[in-house]
């Protein structure tokens, strides 16, 4: 009943450590933290372990938090002129004086391993298999595939239209692919009847960013519900005084599911994974000949 996406992604992540050996040049990524966000101090800090673990090479430039948009959009410039550097991440979220989409933008198309740039997600829509996709997104079909669930025919209902899951998660599951061909109902906070929606879903996507936002009411029996929520809520019996939460309330929810992710150990791990697997492609493509 538990998809179990720390073993999932370790598969994903043993395929990738053979495939990365076999290359003649090291695949590279870079890494650009602005600030000291903890939770993105960690996720960056996951990344680049996992990259070490699979051979491939990793670099680190953080900023400070009152990096100016100008002096990003040069590091960003010098990262995309470096032949060195296969892929580049730049972790969100950035400070609110610095505009998102303008950074995303200017990340190389063939670099983009986040996907983010609007390059990759017209390439996305068009259906293009040479698209760049969003590493959540992208791990959260490899971990319906792996885990045997049909999504051809069913009705998937996401839950956030984020440019980071919400929107290419619905546009992949949607498109015309073994791995798609789903009714896919976007919603959002301003959905109304949403508990009556969700109960039609044969699968919910829940990634709203709000701990627990799914409960029991709102899932029928037999659904597949995929958490992609990491919330920090505060718990003062932990050394940390916080522990990570999904955005389903998974106590009330799993007895009712066909199959559920857990948070943490569900979305999280294939996100990493997947961000591995764009760095290994972006280096093979602009290395055909190794
Ligand atoms: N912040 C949360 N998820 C992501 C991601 O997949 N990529 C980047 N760059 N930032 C994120």
């Amino acid at each position: 009943m538990l998809i179990d996406g720390k073993l999932i992604s370790q598969q994903v992540l043993d395929e990738l450590k053979i495939e990365v050996a076999k290359l003649a040049v090291k695949p590279c990524v870079a890494f650009i933290r602005v600030g000291e966000d903890p939770a993105s101090v960690s996720y960056v800090s996951k990344k680049q372990q996992t990259a070490t673990e699979l051979g491939i090479e990793s670099r680190l430039h953080v900023l400070m938090d009152n990096t100016s948009e100008n002096d990003l959009l040069k590091l960003i410039d010098a990262f995309n002129a470096d032949k060195n550097i296969h892929g580049i991440l730049v972790q969100a979220p950035l400070p609110k004086h610095i505009n998102e989409n303008k950074i995303f933008n200017h990340v190389s198309p063939d670099k983009d391993v986040d996907g983010f740039n609007v390059l990759n997600i017209g390439r996305l829509c068009q259906e293009d298999p040479s698209a760049f996709c969003a590493c959540t997104p992208a791990g959260v079909v490899e971990l319906l595939v792996r885990s045997s669930v049909e999504i051809q025919g069913k009705h998937v209902a996401v839950v956030g239209r984020s440019l980071i899951v919400g929107k290419p998660v619905s546009l992949l599951l949607a498109r015309k692919h073994i791995h798609g061909n789903a009714t896919v109902t976007l919603c959002h906070s301003r959905t109304q009847n949403l508990p009556a929606i969700l109960r039609t879903a044969d699968i919910i996507i829940a990634a709203i960013g709000s701990p627990r936002f799914i409960t029991a009411n709102m899932v029928s029996p037999g659904t597949v519900v995929i958490d992609v929520g990491i919330n920090r809520v505060n718990d003062p019996s932990r050394k940390a005084g916080f522990r990570i939460v999904g955005d389903v309330d998974f106590d009330n929810v799993a007895p009712l599911c066909a199959k559920i992710t857990p948070v943490p150990g569900g979305v999280g791990p294939m996100t990493v994974a997947m961000l591995m697997k764009n760095t290994v492609q972006a280096c093979k493509r602009q290395n055909s000949n190794t």
